[in-house]
């Protein structure tokens, strides 16, 4: 376990701060940014995609290996129908605008999250974006589109029940790892940090499988106003956790 333990914990240089390898997002308080200004909602969204920019950057300068952000859930559809139909062109524009230059700089885009019913187009967006970085070998940005952690649960049990049912798997030989590798997440590692923005402090249905284990930072900034000064708030926090995953002591071995 302590090997796990080090393995999550990059030192970029001297000047730099140790980094978690795989850091998480939610990305929360477009709306109220908005409305504390006055504005309709989708400026909340167009305001938080300029974060979003922003925090990219911000974890390839970190070199951070895996950066996941949430960006609609499954249950957002919820949501007034205008400011959906807003939120889903801001991610037409996003790939439009911003697809080449992230393959230019060796990110590989993974999207999860469950594909059915999706808009044609929207899905389109999606497939194109992976398929562009995927050989790609730098950060590695996992975006949450559509995504509900029960949902991804029950698509990964559905997926073994069929082995089941096919002769494929014996119930008895269902283990953490063969649940995990049917998760939308499979081989990617479980994130080390998560940090919701606009003072909530839940998961709202994000990576409840993955985020066992996972260190939280909830921050009292509306995800406009997120700040690279807001990252490295976090980073910080991290850096001083004491990860125990069960035993006595992360850091110090107990005989
Ligand atoms: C997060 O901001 C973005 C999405 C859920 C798409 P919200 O739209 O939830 O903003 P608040 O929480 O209403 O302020
Ligand atoms: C979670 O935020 C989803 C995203 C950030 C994409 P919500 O705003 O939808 O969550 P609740 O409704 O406050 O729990
Ligand atoms: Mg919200």
């Amino acid at each position: 376990m302590r090997d796990a333990i080090s393995s999550s914990m990059v030192q970029i240089d001297d000047e730099q701060p140790i980094v978690p390898r795989h850091v998480a997002f939610i990305m929360d308080g477009n709306g109220r940014w908005a409305q504390q200004r006055g504005l309709p909602r989708i400026a909340g969204h167009r305001a938080g995609v300029e974060s979003l920019r922003k925090t990219i950057g911000h974890a390839l300068k970190l070199k951070l290996e895996y950066l996941t952000l949430f960006s609609f859930s499954s249950e957002n559809w919820s949501r007034p129908a205008s400011e959906v139909d807003g939120i889903m062109g801001l991610l037409r524009r996003f790939v439009r605008s911003d697809l080449a230059d992230l393959n230019a700089k060796n990110v590989r885009i993974k999207i999860i999250g469950s594909r059915d019913h999706l808009p044609d187009d929207i899905l389109n967006y999606l497939i194109e974006a992976e398929k562009t970085t995927e050989s790609n070998t730098g950060l590695t940005l996992i975006v949450a589109f559509n995504y509900g952690a029960r949902d991804e649960i029950c698509r990964a049990v559905q997926k073994i029940a069929h082995k089941i049912a096919d002769g494929d798997l014996n119930p008895d030989e269902i283990t953490e790892a063969i649940l995990g590798g049917e998760l939308d997440t499979a081989s990617l590692p479980d994130p080390d940090l998560l940090i919701r923005t606009s003072g909530e402090s839940r998961l709202s249905n994000f990576l409840l499988w993955q985020s066992a284990y996972t260190e939280f930072v909830f921050l009292d900034v509306l995800w406009p106003d997120f700040a690279e000064s807001d990252f490295d708030e976090a980073l910080q926090s991290f850096a001083k956790r004491d990860r125990r995953y069960g035993n006595v002591c992360a850091t110090k071995s107990v005989v």
